[in-house]
């Protein structure tokens, strides 16, 4: 094939190196959210056909209007507690997504929380069972709970709480990985469980309390920065594209990569020290305010990657003060006011959800 009748994207992947893959018809439940945005650039970029799903719960259209211009890619505006339409296309691969991600998002309806893990799950299980197609679910570092092993490694049970106000997501985010493996050893259809890490980057919504656009939002407009206890919990942050690598990767890998998969950065930073970076690299003049710290607060994250990195060759390339340089830029193009919002701002192109989406 010349290049002439290459898409850019197989262009460019080849450019920069990466084999191109076979054209693939790809669903990604959850897209238009801040991983899925991104995990659907990556593989329009790479060629695919992809039916981006979402309600709209927690991701925008806007955060994929840019693929909307590409005849591979299309979404679709469904919510996963329902079967998937039929009239969707036949899909090789499903990356299920779908699922509040952020405590004040999963607890505000923690039945539906719960439920869209086991019963989005399940549509999704169905339909690649019907397709063929092989899925790759999105799980969670929750699943360790508050963890008295560390580093976590993927055999290590976890501690967690089954009637705390974060159980909805934590143990939903557990049912669905016993309901997949479970679904796989009855029926034959691949599945691939990643544990994902705490990741950041640009798309990350602004208002759902996770720490790095809490803290990176607050530095922008100089308001006290909220710590919760003394800042002396530790996380692991892996930057967006680091994380998307992982997805592909995983996807992509043979039958001797069973079980799940921990994605994430080991690089563990506290909480008190991150807020420190961050008033650093924006020059703010925010001070750090203590609140006490939530009901079932992990005290400590941090993967253990020894099976991504020997069966998938992934480690994570990105370091903290690049991937921070590139959300606080992202960030910085928002208005950063309280008041306004997201979607009038400049950078977020607003697309109006009927023009943007197909309701099935
Ligand atoms: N970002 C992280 O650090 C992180 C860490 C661990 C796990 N995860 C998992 O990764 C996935 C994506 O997380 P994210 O950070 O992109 O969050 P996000 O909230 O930005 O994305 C979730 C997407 O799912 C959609 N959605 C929610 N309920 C739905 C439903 N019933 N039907 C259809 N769409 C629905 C939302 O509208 C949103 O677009 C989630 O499953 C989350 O649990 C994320």
């Amino acid at each position: 094939m010349s290049a002439r009748h290459k898409t850019t994207g197989q262009v460019r992947e080849e450019r920069a190196g990466r084999r191109i893959a076979a054209p693939k018809s790809i669903c990604v439940t959850g897209g238009a959210g801040f991983l899925g945005s991104h995990l659907c650039a990556r593989l329009i970029g790479e060629g695919h056909r992809v039916t981006c799903i979402d309600n709209f719960h927690t991701g925008r259209p806007a955060n994929v209007a840019a693929l909307a211009r590409s005849n591979r890619f299309e979404l679709v505006e469904h919510d996963v507690l329902d079967a998937l339409p039929d009239q969707l296309p036949s899909f090789d691969e499903i990356y299920n997504l779908a699922c509040p991600a952020s405590p004040v998002h999963y607890q505000s309806d923690p039945v539906r929380t719960a439920l869209i893990c086991a019963e989005g799950a399940a549509n999704v299980l169905y339909r690649a069972d019907r397709d063929g197609a092989r899925v790759m679910h999105a799980s969670t570092s929750e699943v360790y709970g508050d963890p008295e092993v560390h580093p976590q490694r993927e055999d290590y049970c976890g501690n967690v709480n089954t009637v705390g106000p974060r159980s909805c997501y934590d143990e939903g985010k557990r049912f669905a990985e016993t309901l997949i493996t479970d679904f796989a050893r009855q029926t034959g259809v691949v599945v691939k469980i990643v544990r994902i890490f705490n990741t950041y980057g640009p798309r990350m919504q602004p208002d759902d309390g996770r720490v790095v656009s809490n803290f990176i939002l607050q530095a922008l407009r100089g308001e006290d920065i909220t710590v919760y206890g003394e800042g002396q919990q530790t996380r692991s942050f892996c930057y967006v594209d680091d994380l998307i690598e992982g997805f592909v990767r995983l996807m992509a890998s043979g039958p001797e990569v069973e079980g799940p998969v921990n994605i994430g950065n080991p690089a563990e930073i506290s909480v008190g020290e991150l807020a420190r970076i961050v008033i650093e690299m924006t020059g703010s003049t925010s001070r750090i305010v203590h609140k006490p710290l939530p009901v079932d607060d992990p005290r400590r994250r941090r993967p253990d990657i020894t099976r991504a990195s020997s069966l998938l060759g992934w480690m994570p390339r990105v370091p903290l003060a690049e991937g921070l340089a590139k959300t606080i830029r992202y960030f910085a193009r928002l208005d950063t006011s309280p008041s306004a919002s997201i979607q009038s701002q400049p950078g977020v192109a607003p697309v109006p959800r009927s023009q943007a989406a197909v309701s099935i």
